[in-house]
């Protein structure tokens, strides 16, 4: 789990470029929203690390109400794609090879995501009507753009996910750096606890913030994935078994991991 990193998968297509357009446009959204300030903060702190660390730095509330605000969107795509694809495969009367097991998982864990976050911190009115507000044209922008193009969307997530990579690593940097002292004594709720069944003496906020990290790399690895497979044909890879186990191939855990995804050639 340390050694999860961010990182990007470059743009190929014209369809990879609408993705990352759409998705460089909602996070300057989201910044706004969640009063994040990060890079200006850096540089700020360069000049007169004083007054960075007074206006613009982030306090562990606003890192929190950025993870609700993150996550409260994150569980609404795999949902979506999954009920798209549950849908189809009920009017087509075909199988759906695999993938809606696999988008429900994903949209169940942002969920959990988001409440364990919740039992650490409660949104005030401002932070849910955004919510409210953020979820009603996400959700249906979402569930007409998988219509449209579902490879598309995955590509999005895709890049949603290295998003939310960056995100985590900074905390991460910042607790270590020692300015997050709230969290650096916090334990992990007992939600979480269960949830990743985290052994004992591994039940830091700190550990917390490495499980959910590593979440969200497989998230981003998965979708990218999916986002260079045939959409109507291809199986899963996450649900497959494969004939030669010990060559490299996508898992549910982080033993292969692969960032940018899997290419469609070695995916299947
Ligand atoms: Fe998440
Ligand atoms: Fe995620």
């Amino acid at each position: 789990m340390e050694e999860v990193a961010v990182a990007h998968r470059n743009a190929k297509s014209t369809s990879d470029y609408v993705a990352l357009s759409l998705l460089r446009m909602m996070r300057w959204g989201m910044d706004l929203a969640t009063g994040y300030k990060h890079d200006k903060a850096v540089a700020k702190g360069q000049k007169d690390a004083k007054d960075a660390k007074s206006t613009s730095s982030m306090t562990e509330h606003k890192w929190l109400m950025r993870f609700v605000f993150l996550e409260s969107v994150a569980g609404v795509p795999g949902m979506v794609a999954g009920m798209l694809r549950h849908l189809h495969s009920l009017r087509r009367m075909k199988r759906d090879n695999g993938w809606i097991e696999t988008l429900l998982e994903e949209s169940y864990n942002e969920r959990m995501h988001l409440l364990t976050f919740l039992k650490i911190a409660e949104p005030g009115w401002f932070m849910r009507l955004m919510v409210l507000g953020a979820q009603g044209v996400f959700f249906n922008g979402f569930f007409v753009c998988y219509l449209l193009s579902p490879r598309t969307c995955h590509r999005f997530v895709g890049y949603l996910e290295e998003e939310a990579v960056i995100t985590y690593t900074r905390t991460i940097q910042d607790l270590d750096a020692g300015k997050l002292p709230m969290f650096a004594k916090m334990q992990a709720p007992d939600i979480a606890v269960k949830y990743w069944n985290m052994p004992e003496g591994s039940r830091s906020m700190r550990d917390l913030l490495l499980y959910i990290r590593a979440d969200e790399s497989k998230h981003r690895e998965v979708n990218h994935t999916l986002g260079n497979l045939d959409q109507k044909n291809d199986p899963n890879p996450y649900a497959s078994k494969f004939e030669d186990e010990s060559r490299p191939h996508p898992v549910k855990d982080i033993k292969y991991s692969r960032p940018q995804g899997w290419e469609r050639d070695e995916a299947l």
